[in-house]
């Protein structure tokens, strides 16, 4: 690989993470998850009372991060074995994965000045390489010459399935239509929006694991990885 950039976009709830933390480790780069930064400003808008099913305080939100008052970090947690998601300090690794943030995120990764807020900083992190870096524009605009650029998607019954199971084991109250009527909106309102929207970069590789197991889509990947 020339500069040690593993580049993986894809619909929701398709393992992104799984698989980009499986490679992380396998070449023993470092591993972010950009959803987790959506999410983290979505929590922050929340939290702040800046959003609501009706709007967002665009303005107030966007002075918010022009003058600095969103530090969103990671940190290894050697218990658990996953990197965590700070804001400001505090770890804010539940919170994000609700589907009440879920509910919010894409609405909030619609905005321009967020994006282009956080893709600066996604470019910062990979400044030295060797890293894996999932989300919607990796392939497309955070690193277009990245050595390795998969896009990976699954059947929205298929992923809807994987996340229901995932909430309920974290004892949520939730629905599997709803779920699924969830993922939905966010796959349209992820494709369908003005700026940067979730597109197949030409020079992709679409891995569909609909029908691979997690060790499956590992094994594909790492072989697209020797093409
Ligand atoms: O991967 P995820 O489900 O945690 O992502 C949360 C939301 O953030 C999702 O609606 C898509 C959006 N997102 C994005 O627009 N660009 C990224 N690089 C990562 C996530």
């Amino acid at each position: 690989m020339k500069n040690n950039i593993i580049a993986i976009d894809g619909h929701s709830s398709c393992g992104k993470s799984t698989l980009a933390k499986r490679l992380a480790a396998h070449f023993g780069f470092r591993y972010i998850d950009t959803g987790a930064m959506y999410r983290a400003v979505t929590h922050f808008a929340l939290e702040n009372k800046l959003i609501d099913s009706e709007k967002i305080d665009i303005s107030k939100l966007k002075n918010l991060i022009e003058n600095n008052a969103l530090v969103i970090d990671f940190q290894y947690n050697s218990e658990t074995g996953r990197s965590e998601t700070l804001l400001n300090g505090e770890n804010i690794e539940n919170e994000i994965r609700s589907s009440h943030t879920s509910d919010f995120v894409s609405r909030i990764a619609t905005l321009d000045f967020v994006r282009t807020y956080l893709v600066k900083q996604q470019q910062l992190m990979g400044k030295d390489g060797k890293l894996v870096m999932d989300g919607r524009d990796i392939t497309t605009v955070v690193f277009p010459n990245a050595d390795v650029k998969i896009f990976l998607t699954a059947s929205i019954e298929v992923r809807a399935e994987r996340r229901y199971k995932e909430l309920i084991a974290k004892g949520e109250v939730i629905s599997f239509d709803e779920v699924r009527d969830n993922l939905a909106l966010r796959d349209h309102i992820d494709s369908t929006r003005d700026v940067t929207p979730l597109t197949i970069a030409p020079d992709a590789v679409v891995l569909d694991n609909s029908n691979l197991t997690v060790d499956g889509t590992f094994k594909k990947a790492l072989e697209i990885i020797k093409r």
